[in-house]
């Protein structure tokens, strides 16, 4: 028998999404549309660009499900797409966004028979606004919060975003990162560089500036905090960036102990794509710290959800439990 699994990172679009463009003109997006060419599949769009070929499995909680039996996925997490974040965005604008978008990952949950759950957006760039949002969220039923991992110059160490975690401890709030927004301009065009090289690189610089940075040591351990695939490039970079800690002052930044003690302080999702990552993974963060996520159903998504870890060897059957099932239901209070 497959093995059931929770899967904690997913995304989803609504097919009815609000005409931002209109409300806010173009010049505050580009704002994200759906293209549905009603045949099951459509095109993401940025502004008048195409950005993503998609199906119907993104915005309908009915063939959302049917791709759920298939998987033996018992419960998905599903959360904006980061180009919806809107932090670029006036933040009353943002704001109005994010909510919008909550009420309807909200709405596709309720389709769901209680299979999909939704994690909120709130106006990052503002984090007084952000908290209200993130209030307002939860007590409509969201499980907790994606971020991106940083506002433009400002990093995951950033005050306004380490008050902003603050209040997620404070409203019981489970916090994904998602990498965004990616380093690299131009030589980013070819081959996806944005996935393959970069987006690594934004989850890696998260996880370390909220440990050089000192976010760590500001907030209470109860925050429960995970970084979407696999940490990126840090739990293989971690001996690099550990070795320069102790080897030269300026890279401590004001962290009060050394990178490899923060690793109990935060989880990491297992979309690594590989049994030899994935090991890696398991050694470095330990399985009570790894969750299954997909970044379904988009293209470059775990094709069959959980497959990676109920086919890993090596690892014990209490372990592969705790990352199909029981961290998730754990980190997020299922
Ligand atoms: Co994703």
């Amino acid at each position: 028998m497959t093995s059931p699994c929770i899967d904690i990172h997913s995304h989803f679009f609504p097919k009815n999404a609000p005409n931002f463009a209109a409300k806010f003109g173009e010049s505050s997006g580009p704002w994200v549309t759906l293209h549905d060419h009603s045949d099951g599949t459509g095109m993401m769009m940025l502004g008048d660009k195409p950005f993503r070929p998609v199906h119907s499995a993104l915005w309908d909680a009915q063939a959302r499900i049917k791709e759920l039996d298939a998987n033996h996925v018992e419960t998905q997490i599903i959360c904006a797409t980061p180009v919806m974040f809107a932090y670029d965005a006036p933040a009353e604008q943002a704001a109005y966004v994010a909510s919008a978008y909550n009420d309807l990952a909200l709405a596709m949950c309720a389709d769901s028979s209680g299979r999909l759950r939704t994690l909120a957006q709130v106006p990052l760039q503002d984090s007084a606004l952000a908290c209200r949002e993130l209030t307002r969220a939860m007590r409509a039923g969201c499980v907790g919060v994606q971020i991106g991992n940083h506002v433009g110059p400002r990093e995951m160490d950033d005050e306004g975003i380490v008050a902003f975690l603050q209040h997620c401890v404070e409203e019981n709030a489970a916090v994904l990162v998602h990498p965004w927004d990616m380093l690299g301009g131009e030589r980013l065009k070819r081959w996806m560089s944005a996935w393959t090289v970069a987006m690594p690189a934004e989850t890696q610089f998260g996880i370390m500036a909220m440990i050089l940075g000192g976010a760590f040591d500001r907030l209470p351990a109860e925050l429960r905090i995970c970084f979407a695939h696999g940490g990126g490039g840090f739990p293989y970079l971690l001996g690099r960036l550990e070795n320069a800690w102790h080897r030269r002052d300026i890279v401590r930044g004001i962290s009060l102990h050394p990178p490899s003690h923060y690793l109990n302080r935060f989880s990491v999702d297992s979309a690594v794509f590989d049994p030899r990552a994935l090991r890696l993974l398991v050694d470095t963060m330990g399985a009570d710290h790894i969750m299954v996520g997909s970044d379904a159903p988009f293209p470059l998504g775990e094709e069959h959800i959980g497959d990676l870890v109920r086919n890993q060897p090596g690892l014990t059957e209490v372990h592969r439990q705790q990352v199909l099932t029981e961290n998730a239901r754990n980190f997020f209070r299922l």
